[in-house]
């Protein structure tokens, strides 16, 4: 974990970690060849990691009455469909030049969503309570 997406919350940035390891495991199962159950397995777990970690997020914001949860729980909303998305797609294709690129992606998306609206809760988190 770089410290420009470090939060400061260690739920938080404990649950990124997870979901970074679960990222380069995927990306490790695809470049050395694993078949495609493995791949599957590995995608799958992603995407249930992810709806875990912003359930664990979402409980935050309700806890501290977080101001801005609505536009937080549009991007969470969207991001799962997406990770959804993709992990359907990564079933049927398998690891393609196609799917590594979304991987990578959603990987970006999700590094952008940290660095702005999550360093934002978590210090909102840190200062009001
Ligand atoms: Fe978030």
């Amino acid at each position: 974990m770089t410290p420009d997406i470090e939060t400061g919350n260690d739920l938080i940035d404990s649950e990124h970690t997870q979901i970074f390891d679960a990222v380069n495991e995927l990306l490790d199962a695809c470049s050395s060849g694993h078949g495609r159950d493995k791949i599957a397995h590995t995608a799958e777990f992603l995407a249930g990691y992810v709806g875990k970690h912003f359930s664990d997020e979402e409980a935050l914001q309700r806890k501290c009455q977080y101001p801005n949860m609505e536009k937080h729980l549009k991007f969470h909303v969207k991001y799962k469909k997406d990770v959804a998305d993709f992990v359907d797609k990564m079933k049927k294709d398998g690891a393609t030049v196609q799917t590594l690129g979304e991987l990578n992606a959603l990987a970006g998306l999700l590094i952008n969503h940290i660095r702005q609206e999550d360093k934002r809760l978590a210090a909102y988190i840190r200062e009001n309570s």
